[in-house]
């Protein structure tokens, strides 16, 4: 999988990105990601990337130019599957979207900011508009950072155990099962006996049953869908 992404502030991908599993993921070549300055891009003297919105309003709009300067640039030098904009009024992010997308080979991700993007951006480069919930952030960069850790641990070869990420909350529509480690009694709680029965069969029985009654207790809606 290969994620080109466009931003105005790119220094806001440094720590995330390079670390943890998505960091592995890049050292193991299953993953590409680029981080691309719009700025870059920009046609300007002072490589302004934003300006007024006609008919006026608060609030600068990123402008078309360069958004479409970097993706016809990236555009020349592979396939892109997807071009997805991240922003409050996209199709609300869940585990269905990512195992989709996470089959995909190359996409952009476009992080808006200020008020948004010129509407000719969305109307014709972008192919699909994502948000990560219903909340407003200053920008599309951390909605950016979480789709792309949602994708790149869905990517075979990834994750170390390959069921650790079939056996996530969501996957099936039901909420993991609690998971215990040692020591076996804490201050006197203790850890259920049947996974230390040694009773594979059992033990996976059980944690159906718990990720049902989780599912109901927390989440009735997501047993409706
Ligand atoms: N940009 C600003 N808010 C956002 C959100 N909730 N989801 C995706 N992109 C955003």
């Amino acid at each position: 999988m290969r994620l080109d992404i466009l931003t105005c502030l790119p220094e806001l991908f440094d720590g995330p990105m390079n670390q943890s599993i998505v960091r592995r993921s890049m050292d193991k070549g299953l993953v590409e990601i680029e981080i691309h300055n719009i700025r870059d891009y920009s046609n300007h003297k002072q490589k302004s990337v934003d300006d007024y919105a006609f008919g006026g309003g608060a609030g600068m709009v990123l402008t078309i130019e360069p958004i479409d300067n970097c993706i016809t640039a990236l555009r020349k030098k592979r396939n892109y599957d997807e071009v997805i904009y991240l922003t409050p009024d996209g199709k609300t992010l869940n585990q269905g979207i990512a195992n989709g997308l996470s089959l995909k080979q190359n996409m952009i991700l476009l992080c808006g900011h200020y008020k948004g993007v010129d509407q000719r951006v969305r109307d014709h480069l972008v192919t699909r508009e994502i948000s990560i919930g219903d909340y407003v952030l200053s920008g599309g960069e951390l909605a950016a950072m979480v789709l792309a850790d949602a994708l790149i641990r869905l990517v075979p070869g990834v994750l170390n155990d390959e069921s650790s990420a079939l056996t996530d909350s969501f996957q099936d529509n039901l909420l993991a099962p609690p998971v215990y480690s040692r020591p076996a009694e804490y201050k006197g709680w203790k850890v259920p006996d049947i996974l230390l029965s040694g009773h594979e069969a059992r033990i996976e029985a059980w944690r159906h049953d718990q990720s049902v009654e989780l599912t109901k207790k927390k989440r009735p809606d997501l047993l409706d869908e």
